[in-house]
């Protein structure tokens, strides 16, 4: 299985990097070929001016089109996605999510937001032709502590729901699972 996984914070040290990445971790010996994209590191001005012909950006959107899993992580800023998420979904071609697998994955400052991954990512998802979209998991910041080592530390309940998240593709995670480690 091909897995792309796509994170969206501007922040270098970023929880939803870190959910993203953790939930490959998870999804160990599934992935024979693995993409991983990082929105805050593609060109600026390519990315704001929709430059596909700028190789960093192409080779980001056809690692999209490569994909039978895609993995898509962001914080929640004002109530909804990041603004770097859309102005990068907003790149790719029409049904380019069509047939493919997605996990949407968030954190949060607090779960008044829970559902945003429900009311605001999703439709997009959709109108990109998504039909098979996992349960999407929230993360508040409280549930994903810093460690002081560097990394972050899940707690168990969030463990359980990417796990479930998951399933579907990685039945066996629904058996218990060793201890996760503190940094991916
Ligand atoms: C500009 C900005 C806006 C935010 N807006 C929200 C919000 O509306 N709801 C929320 O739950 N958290 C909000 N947060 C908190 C972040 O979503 C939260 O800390 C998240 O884990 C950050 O993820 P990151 O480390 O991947 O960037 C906001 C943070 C910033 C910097």
């Amino acid at each position: 299985m091909h897995i792309t996984s796509l994170s969206a914070s501007p922040s270098e040290r970023s929880r939803s990097a870190w959910l993203t990445q953790f939930a490959l971790t998870r999804l160990e010996g599934r992935a024979t070929q693995h993409d991983d994209i990082l929105v805050r590191s593609l060109p600026a001005s390519a990315l704001l001016a929709a430059d596909l012909h700028d190789p960093a950006i192409a080779a980001a959107v056809q690692a999209v089109e490569r994909a039978d899993l895609v993995i898509v992580g962001t914080p929640i800023y004002k109530a909804a996605y990041s603004g770097l998420l859309k102005v990068f979904l907003d790149l790719l071609p029409p049904d380019a999510l069509r047939g493919k697998l997605v996990l949407p994955l968030a954190t949060g400052g607090s779960p008044a937001h829970l559902l945003a991954l429900d009311y605001a990512l999703k439709p997009v998802l959709s109108a990109l032709g998504a039909r098979h979209v996992l349960d999407g998991v929230f993360a508040t910041d409280a549930q994903l502590r810093r460690h002081e080592a560097g990394g972050f530390v899940p707690e168990a309940d969030l463990i359980a729901r990417l796990d479930r998240a998951l399933a579907p593709i990685a039945p066996r995670l629904m058996r218990p699972q060793p201890e996760p480690a503190l940094s991916c």
